[in-house]
């Protein structure tokens, strides 16, 4: 067993999930099996991160730019997660883990959109664990649309130009009440961020590891984990 020392663990991780597509190629499957086993290590990632007592996890679960797949590949991804909100909902409720989304869910099909809110609405009370899924989610359109509600905020005359500060803009965000992520895991060995996350990822430990999202496991979750905890974390200051 790996040792975790629990007073170290992050309270937040966020998971960059790539690397389906070439899991299922690797086998000579279709692209669809991988985001399948995918959505039972999404099922995995919650229940270890609820066990160990990880407060909050925000998982990158469609992109603005995964639209741009084929039709069909976007229609049973969307098939999928409005399945697994079905059937987690129960679990999530037994678990009082409360779940979120970030990003822009009103470009959803009706009967995801559905799902997804009452889902959200049903664990709203919940307060053990935050289960934010990012759906539809650009971070520079996160920020744009910050920009652009605190304009509004300004030309109605409620604030002026000097009163924007770091925390007006983190309130605007999607995020507003979250605290920013401590690790940021990427499977499928790419080194890039991919428009995640990226006002909160100022000070985020940054965890790359070359396993495909279908087989993250447990193991290698503790992995990063137990990585995490040997970071030292200075926030841009100098400790001697
Ligand atoms: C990246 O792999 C993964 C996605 C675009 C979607 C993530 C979706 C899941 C894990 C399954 C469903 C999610 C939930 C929350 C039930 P990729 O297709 O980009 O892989 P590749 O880079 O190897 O092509």
């Amino acid at each position: 067993m790996i040792d975790i020392i629990p007073e170290k663990l992050p309270r937040h991780v966020a998971v960059i999930m790539d690397g389906n597509g070439r899991w299922a190629k690797q086998r000579g499957l279709s692209r669809i099996k991988g985001h399948q086993k995918g959505a039972d290590v999404v099922r995995a990632v919650v229940e270890t991160s609820r066990e160990l007592g990880i407060p909050w996890l925000t998982l990158y679960a469609f992109s603005e730019e995964n639209w741009k797949r084929s039709a069909f590949e976007v229609k049973t991804l969307m098939q999928l997660l409005e399945r697994f909100l079905k059937e987690e909902v129960d679990g999530l409720m037994k678990h009082k883990i409360r779940l979120n989304c970030i990003g822009r869910p009103s470009r959803l099909p009706n009967k995801t959109r559905k799902a997804l809110e009452s889902a959200i609405d049903l664990t709203k009370a919940n307060n053990e664990m935050v289960l934010t899924l990012a759906l539809s989610y650009g971070g520079r359109q996160e920020i744009t649309d910050a920009v652009r509600s605190i304009s509004k905020l300004i030309s109605s005359g409620n604030i002026s130009p000097e009163d924007i500060s770091e925390d007006i803009v983190s309130r605007h965000l999607y995020t507003s009440g979250t605290p920013d992520p401590d690790l940021l895991i990427r499977t499928g060995g790419e080194y890039r961020v991919s428009n995640f996350l990226l006002w909160q990822i100022a000070y985020t430990e940054f965890y790359v590891t070359k396993v495909y999202w279908p087989d993250f496991d447990k193991k290698c979750y503790m992995e990063a984990l137990q990585d995490f905890q040997r970071r030292e974390r200075r926030f841009g200051a100098v400790f001697d």
